[in-house]
């Protein structure tokens, strides 16, 4: 990037950090670029300079760049691979335990803690009974959607095709058309509430946290303390899944055992110090 597109980029930033709500600084700089630069192909503008006028002229934009910036992409069991490897670790906690606290951080529109516990019913082998769901995001729209429990197939979405790893979805989920509406029995399982991972603190007592694709967004500054989020949340001997891209940083790598390091399933195994 010349100096003077670096200028204009950096205006843009300090126009979202103050004016929009969301707080660019967690991000890493390419991942804000992409996502102003295509905000400003669908605005036809040239230039971030350009690109800020519309943004400060225009609240539909801000709108728009709110949405394109929190990346709230996901899908019902995606990685296959990954939820038929958590299958035993599920079935050994429910085994081993009276109760089970799992935790999908961030859930985005609800659709990775819906899977656990469908999976958790559909798999015979699981005691569902035992299991409890919390779902948390940074975005109340996201929360809001994941608590209505309503999923659309669309040209680019196949929701029948991504419940397609369980053996009887007509169980957990109304269809109606295109339209796929969880069950009100299998909804009122699921917690959702807002949660901040960099900046609210840690939970307790954890015994499977998901952590999946926000860490590849996340600055390298804020990445130690959101692990540091994450392990204090969890109990010595529970579980931790990141995202098919995402890796545990260095310095703790050590406290995790893999459990399968393809599908980025960890033991959380600190020694004492
Ligand atoms: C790509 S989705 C991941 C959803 C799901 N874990 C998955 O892998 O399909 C990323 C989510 O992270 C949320 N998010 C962004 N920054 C966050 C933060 N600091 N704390 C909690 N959630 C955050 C976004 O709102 C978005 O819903």
């Amino acid at each position: 990037m010349s100096t003077e597109d670096n200028e204009g980029f950096m205006r843009v930033v300090r126009h979202i950090q103050d004016e929009v709500d969301f707080e660019p600084e967690y991000y890493n700089e390419a991942y804000l670029n992409r996502r102003i630069s295509a905000r400003m192909r669908r605005q036809d503008a040239d230039t971030y300079d350009e690109y800020l006028s519309v943004l400060k002229d225009d609240p539909d934009e801000k709108e728009a760049l709110m949405d394109s910036l929190t990346i709230n992409v996901t899908n019902f069991f995606r990685n296959g691979k990954m939820w038929e490897a958590l299958r035993e670790v599920v079935q050994e906690l429910t085994d081993n335990n009276r109760s089970v606290k799992a935790w999908s951080a961030p859930c985005a529109d609800g659709r990775e803690p819906y899977s656990l516990y469908m999976l958790a019913i559909d798999d015979r082998n699981i005691d569902e009974s035992r299991l409890s769901v919390l779902g948390t995001d940074i975005s109340d729209e996201a929360l809001e959607n994941a608590r209505k429990g309503v999923y659309e197939t669309t040209r680019t979405t196949d929701i029948g095709e991504e419940l397609s790893l369980l053996d009887h979805p007509e169980n957990y989920v109304d269809v109606e058309d295109n339209t796929f509406t969880v069950k009100p029995e299998v909804r009122r399982q699921i917690d959702f509430e807002r949660h901040d991972l960099v900046q609210d603190g840690p939970k307790r007592n954890y015994d499977l946290i998901f952590c999946r694709n926000l860490l590849i967004y996340i600055d390298s500054e804020y990445k130690l303390p959101v692990f540091d989020t994450l392990t204090s949340s969890l109990k010595h001997g529970g579980y931790l899944v990141v995202g098919m891209t995402e890796t545990v940083p260095q310095e703790i790598r050590d406290d995790f055992e893999p459990v399968s390091k393809r599908c980025r399933i960890y033991k959380y195994v600190p020694e004492e110090r």
